[in-house]
């Protein structure tokens, strides 16, 4: 579906890359070129016309997103990315929450962005990082959740869709557990915000991260929702102009009100009111419909693959537009390289999960992502392609 708006597309590409980055509408890249062309102008400093444009349509993103996922306009920080937002829950709120002996919950299929930040918090305050094993499938489930928690288990944090498997993970039903236990619960929503709804309060989350560029919108932007009293309690990791209310020579100083406190500094106008533009565009598709139709492409690819004996998927059980898979024999790399000289564009390797090579049988998969400007009849070409896989290595040699 709306594949006109996607200049990219123009040029033939089958793009099936779209868990690392989707491609982005002329609606998104004409706002924000507007900005470029017609107010360019700093936010919450001028008050000439142009400054005035650019804060209205600056601040009403803000709301824009806290509709979109459900939460309250203040609970809504602008961040560089997804990234950005785990290293604001990690250093700025649990650094002062933890303590050693304490337990962080994690899981082996997390993206380095939710493994790292809390091995390098581990270091200073020697709290004990634990692993929910994946079931046969290589989920995370509910029932695995909760036979990990005892008394020390103070957090959980993990991908609402993880990145190689693409297992949904039930939200609610750890995040109303992790409530009444007094557990913090994290969720990196990088891979279900742009394919699927989501919705802050509902699920329990005390905090939520996710990035711009991977829901239509510009690279540079990301948000991370965190709940109102705790934000209340995190402390900024960027001092500067924008968050600070007054500060004297005897370095007594205010900071503003949350969420802006963790704004520091210019932050990406356009970006943020290209990330505005992007969401109102798939609320005009509509998210529902969004998963639904990739759920009906991933099925439709396992229907056609099903029929190939060299290819290997690893994740056939799972409920999204993620696959993850093999050609028998050939170092997914190659496979890329070869899917490339057929103009279609996938990723291949371990993409950032890398403890997940304990537990699936290889270390390096090529990963189809759907998106729902993709088609059936790309598919078929897919498809094509790795019917004639057996002369790969005339290809990519
Ligand atoms: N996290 C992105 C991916 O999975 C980059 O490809």
């Amino acid at each position: 579906m709306n594949r006109e708006d996607f200049p990219m597309l123009d040029d033939s590409i089958i793009y099936f890359d779209n868990g690392a980055t989707t491609l982005k509408p002329k609606q998104v890249i004409d706002a924000m070129n507007k900005y470029y062309l017609k107010h360019s102008s700093n936010i919450h400093r001028g008050d000439y016309d142009a400054a005035v444009t650019t804060n209205n349509a600056y601040d009403a993103v803000r709301d824009i997103v806290a509709g979109f996922v459900h939460c309250k306009s203040r609970e809504v920080i602008y961040t560089s990315g997804a990234t950005m937002s785990i290293n604001l829950v990690v250093f700025g709120y649990m650094k002062k929450h933890l303590k050693k002996g304490d337990v962080v919950l994690l899981n082996k299929a997390e993206h380095a962005s939710n493994v790292l930040p809390w091995m390098k918090l581990q270091e200073e305050i020697g709290f004990e990082i634990q692993y929910i094993p994946l079931s046969e499938d290589y989920e995370v489930l509910y029932e695995n959740v909760v036979n990990c928690v005892y008394s020390k288990t103070k957090v959980i944090s993990l991908a609402h869709v993880s990145n190689v498997i693409g297992d949904v993970r039930d939200i609610s039903k750890i995040g109303k557990f992790c409530r009444e236990h007094g557990i913090i619960f994290h969720v990196d929503g990088a891979q279900s915000v742009p394919h699927m709804p989501v919705n802050f309060q509902e699920s329990y989350m005390d905090f939520l991260s996710f990035s711009g560029h991977k829901m239509v919108g510009p690279t540079g932007v990301g948000i991370l929702i965190g709940r109102e009293e705790l934000l209340e309690e995190m402390e900024p990791l960027c001092y500067g102009g924008g968050m600070n209310a007054f500060f004297e020579e005897d370095s007594t100083y205010e900071l503003k009100s949350i969420p802006v406190r963790f704004e520091a500094g210019t932050p990406p106008i356009a970006e943020v009111i290209g990330l505005g533009e992007a969401i109102s565009y798939l609320q005009k598709i509509g998210m529902d419909k969004i998963h639904q139709y990739e759920k009906e492409l991933k099925q439709y690819f396992l229907s056609k693959v099903k029929d190939i004996p060299n290819i290997i998927v690893y994740n056939k059980n799972i409920n999204s537009g993620i696959v993850s898979f093999n050609i028998d024999g050939v170092f997914a790399q190659d496979s890329s390289v070869y899917l490339n000289h057929y103009h279609i564009c996938v990723r291949a390797g371990n993409h950032c999960a890398k403890l997940l090579k304990d537990v699936l049988p290889v270390k390096n998969t090529v990963r189809v992502s759907f998106y729902f400007y993709n088609t059936k009849e790309e598919i078929d070409s897919l498809i094509e392609a790795l019917k004639n896989s057996k002369d790969i290595f005339k290809v990519v040699l």
